[in-house]
């Protein structure tokens, strides 16, 4: 973690005058510049996410439920019973609906097409036993894309050792991740007739779902995993992907994450970020292999 992230001021908004009448709809309740400063300020400190002047409106309608289900009157109030939570369970509730978390499978999909047609198939050659890391890895799309990956380009990848680790801050996205069950649309994007082969069609809340196969969730392993803690994994990885994460950081946090992943890959280790990242700006000792993939 930065010193930046560690020491980022915690600003107290000050309750004053009686107690407000109760609100209608608590997405009508004001957002203060004290407030907004401060639930900015909660989020940068417990995730590194940097919410930008101008995202009022989104931080009133992702947290206007949670003043509501509390039955408070203000964010002022809303904060105070986050701080007063001594579980923590308030807390990781706000940073949970404060994460954006949108992702799909086969997701900037040149990643995969080189994974199978290059690394994957050089690894599984060389008798590696093949380990990938998720960072950042949402409601499960991107990782189990991985998993249905390594069961095209070998057999038996569960045989061979193969194993992916998922992560994410959000519990709330991981308890998806590990349901493993998606609407039949959003499988639409897979190539190689990905839906039809990975999937079970089941029945889900009355409706119809598509469920991942169970040889292809037995590859991955869901964890929740704060990307500015410590890790506790104690083996390097050949791949790293941590696609559309960084973005929500600033650059003292995305320079020591770069150098944190540099040092948990294999020589020869490749890291993924999202289209819209680079590491261009960052010091780093990463090679270019195409648009958002390094190697080591
Ligand atoms: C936009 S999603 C990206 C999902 C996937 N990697 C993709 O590209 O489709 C970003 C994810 O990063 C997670 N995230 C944000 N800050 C994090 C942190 N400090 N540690 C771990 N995960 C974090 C969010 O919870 C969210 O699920």
């Amino acid at each position: 973690m930065t010193a930046a992230v560690m020491n980022a001021p915690l600003r107290h908004a000050v309750v004053t005058g009686a107690a407000a009448p109760p609100v209608e709809s608590a997405s009508e309740i004001p957002l203060t510049a004290e407030e907004f400063e401060r639930i900015c300020s909660v989020l940068f400190q417990r995730s590194a996410i940097v919410l930008k002047a101008g995202k009022e409106g989104l931080v009133r309608s992702r947290l206007a439920r949670h003043v509501r289900r509390l039955g408070l009157h203000s964010y002022t109030e809303y904060l105070d019973a986050v701080e007063a939570d001594r579980s923590g369970s308030e807390r990781s509730d706000m940073i949970d609906s404060l994460t954006t978390n949108k992702t799909s499978f086969y997701r900037e999909g040149a990643h995969f097409e080189y994974l199978q047609d290059t690394v994957l198939p050089r690894l599984f050659g060389a008798g590696d036993r093949v380990r990938i890391w998720s960072a950042g890895c949402s409601s499960g799309e991107e990782p189990y894309t991985l998993a249905m990956l390594l069961h095209e380009v070998v057999r038996d990848p569960v045989q061979r050792g193969a194993r992916i680790l998922a992560t994410d801050l959000s519990s709330k996205v991981l308890a998806t991740a590990r349901e493993a069950q998606y609407a039949e649309a959003a499988t639409a994007e897979l190539p190689w007739q990905g839906a039809e082969r990975y999937f079970t069609r089941v029945n889900a809340g009355g409706g119809r779902a598509m469920r991942v196969r169970d040889d292809v969730r037995s590859l991955v392993r869901f964890a929740r995993l704060n990307l500015i803690e410590t890790w506790p994994m104690a083996h390097p990885f050949q791949v790293i992907m941590c696609r559309n994460v960084m973005i929500y950081f600033d650059k003292d946090v995305q320079q020591r994450l770069v150098q944190r992943f540099w040092e948990l890959l294999v020589p020869g280790g490749h890291l993924f970020v999202g289209h819209s990242e680079s590491l261009t700006s960052l010091k780093h000792r990463f090679s270019y292999v195409q648009p958002a993939a390094y190697v080591k």
